[in-house]
């Protein structure tokens, strides 16, 4: 191993740990908004952004919600070509402000980082006026009530361009942890999982787990369906 290398496995590990303790720390302060005590692993990351990876080498519009320290980001942003849009939402400021830094740090972003724009909002509230290829969704559903889910899962329908591709993911098992909890809160997320399933049941052309990831996740990818009109006007993208 020569030396550049070790120093860039260095500089990775270091930053691999300084995030997972602001990620502790803010998992601390508001476990139900922040949803995890660690960042998603690489495989898991890797399998949220598949969809991005995999579609024809064109501009695209890509929409990140709930962003974290940026583990996904990361993964995201050697994958935008030239022209491609990246837009990333995060509710919670100190997480929106290391993503801010990532943007205007990160070496493939130097000579383009208006490709990149950080949001500081709620994923419900976020007021674009364009449609997106891709969206990667890291939030944590199980947390929130269904009337919650259905407004975010109704308008990432909304903002997904027909055809386009929605991964989200779910920690495994967290409806034994909740069996084990309240009543009310075993119900909340039996709602909330029914829910889900309603969209998988319409939308879903994948399903995988990562058990490597800690806690292991089951990714789900969803496509909004094509309309006739786009079809026929071959407005497909
Ligand atoms: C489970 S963490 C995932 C973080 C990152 N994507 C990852 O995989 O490591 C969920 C993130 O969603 C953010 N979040 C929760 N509710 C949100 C909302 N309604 N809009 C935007 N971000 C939200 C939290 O602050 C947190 O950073």
């Amino acid at each position: 191993m020569d030396n550049r290398t070790t120093t860039s496995h260095d500089r990775d590990l270091a930053q691999r740990h300084a995030e997972g303790w602001t990620f502790l720390v803010e998992a601390l302060r508001d476990l139900p908004t922040t949803g995890a005590v660690a960042p998603s692993g690489r495989a898991l990351a890797r399998l949220l952004t598949d969809p991005v990876r995999h579609r024809p080498a064109r501009p695209l519009n890509v929409l990140e919600a709930g962003a974290g320290t940026g583990s996904v980001t990361r993964s995201l942003i050697p994958l935008l070509s030239p022209g491609s849009r990246l837009d990333v939402v995060e509710a919670n400021p100190r997480f929106a402000s290391r993503l801010r830094h990532l943007v205007r740090t990160h070496p493939a972003l130097a000579t383009r980082g208006d490709q990149v724009c950080v949001h500081h909002t709620l994923v419900e509230h976020l007021d674009v006026d364009r449609s997106y290829d891709v969206i990667v969704s890291g939030l944590p559903f199980t947390n929130f009530t269904p009337a919650q889910v259905e407004t975010i899962m109704s308008r990432y329908l909304e903002l997904l361009h027909p055809g386009g591709t929605l991964t989200y993911f779910a920690y495994r098992g967290t409806r034994y942890a909740r069996a084990l909890a309240a009543p009310t809160e075993a119900r909340r997320h039996r709602a909330v999982e029914e829910l889900l399933a309603h969209y998988h049941r319409r939308y879903a052309t994948g399903c995988w787990s990562v058990w490597g990831n800690l806690p292991p996740a089951r990714v789900w990818q969803l496509r909004r369906p094509e309309t006739k009109r786009h079809v026929a006007a071959g407005t497909l993208r």
